[in-house]
């Protein structure tokens, strides 16, 4: 079997046409095909010239690379194509330019194309917010029914907004983001809905390629760090396969560490790291970090896999430091959503604490758009960045200090 569903824990195997989420002995489940056969060039030279949105996604462009599927059947706006920006010796990749502002994108296509080939008609997940209002839209693409789970008052507004915008059904669960994604899995199981969380293989796959496509960037000399922040673990997860296979499609010739950064209010996988993973931690989750409120980890078994096979590190940091990390973002005209500043705020601690080294060069992934959390910049501008001023001239020259002439 070529494509299948490989268990992580027993490494059982299931056909990739039927809808499995977890494994029989509860294990979860990767996606997995031989190493294929295929150069980098393939996809520099597609990147280059791309005039279809198949070529111009920038997770299609590494279809050889992930599964077979027929290009009619491919459900993509495109996403992906984001781009690389450095400042003061550091790479930020802005997932946030993806069609639905953030990274979720990525996934979405990969695993709203499978629903589509699987013949669902409805499809589901538990949200902080980015995963619901992007499978509403590739939802709403796909002519499927959407429903989705979110901690009621505990996402931010523009998230809220874009999910309904795209026609989804919100239900807003009394309860915290955990809550909701042990619901909508119990559900998904009765009802048949598809359940695009990203404990679903399929989403993985598609997330894979922000590494890949930050690699491409790169002209596929490797970073030494890469640094994202860590909540449900999804994304951690992705970002050790996409590595796994890179080297062993021979495109890269050594593996860049993962540096996953957590808050700390919302840091079980930091306390599991820092005993050597020998205990599997729950907490009670809290921060400003909307997005990555979580206490219980989805994809805990998969991202261990990840940080130990890059000899990664797992990272905490407060909501202080992640606050003062998203305003500098900001401040370089680039801006993202606090989630995403937890990055910068952790090279700044690993730095400090030496464990970063001068010279060493870092990519760090922003996850989602400075648009998603308007709330979060009102309570970082500056007081007097806002003046309320009559309509005069005389009132105008008096509010801008110091003055222009
Ligand atoms: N950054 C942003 C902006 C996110 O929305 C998320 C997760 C993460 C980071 C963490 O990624 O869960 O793969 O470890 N958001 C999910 C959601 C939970 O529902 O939108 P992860």
């Amino acid at each position: 079997m070529n494509e299948r569903l490989e268990c992580v824990t027993c490494g059982k195997r299931y056909p990739v046409d039927k809808v499995r989420y977890t494994c029989d002995c509860g294990g979860l489940l990767n996606f997995e095909r031989d190493t294929p056969q295929v150069g980098r060039e393939l996809f520099d030279k597609r990147r280059a010239t791309a005039r279809v949105p198949v070529d111009q996604s920038g997770v299609w462009r590494f279809r050889e690379a992930l599964m077979d599927v027929d290009l009619s059947a491919i459900v993509t706006h495109p996403e992906g194509s984001t781009r690389l920006y450095e400042r003061g010796g550091i790479w930020f990749k802005h997932e946030g330019e993806n069609p639905t502002g953030s990274f979720k994108d990525r996934g979405m296509t990969v695993a709203v194309t499978q629903a589509v080939r699987l013949g669902a008609t409805a499809v589901a997940c538990a949200s902080t917010g980015n995963t619901s209002a992007s499978l509403a839209a590739y939802a709403a693409q796909a002519g499927l029914r959407a429903v989705v789970f979110v901690p009621s008052g505990k996402i931010s507004a523009g998230k809220l907004a874009q999910t309904l915008a795209y026609g989804a059904l919100c239900l807003q669960i009394r309860g915290d983001f955990d809550t909701a994604m042990r619901l909508v899995r119990e559900v998904c199981d009765r009802s048949g809905i598809y359940l695009l969380n990203s404990i679903n293989p399929f989403r993985i796959e598609g997330q894979k390629t922000i590494v890949w496509e930050l690699l491409q960037d790169l002209d596929w000399n490797p970073p030494d760090w890469i640094v994202l922040p860590a909540g449900n673990l999804g994304n951690t997860s992705a970002f050790g396969k996409a590595l796994r296979e890179a080297s062993a499609a021979g495109w890269i010739d050594r593996l860049p560490r993962i540096a996953a950064i957590q808050a700390a209010g919302a840091n079980p996988f930091f306390r599991s790291f820092s005993e050597d993973f020998a205990t599997r931690h729950r907490v009670t989750a809290e921060t400003v970090a909307s997005a990555i409120r979580i206490g219980n980890p989805v994809s805990y078994d998969k991202a261990v896999a990840a940080i130990r096979l890059t000899n990664g590190l797992v990272a905490q940091v407060t909501d202080e430091e992640l606050m003062r990390a998203k305003r500098e973002i900001d401040r370089m005209g680039i801006g993202c959503e606090p989630a995403s500043a937890t990055t910068l705020a952790g090279v700044r601690k690993l730095r400090s604490d030496g464990v970063m080294k001068p010279g060493e060069r870092i990519a760090c992934v922003l996850t989602g758009n400075l648009l998603k959390d308007p709330d979060a910049v009102m309570k970082t501008i500056d007081r007097e960045q806002i003046v309320e001023v009559d309509a005069t001239i005389a009132a105008v020259e008096r509010a801008i200090t110091p003055p222009l002439l």
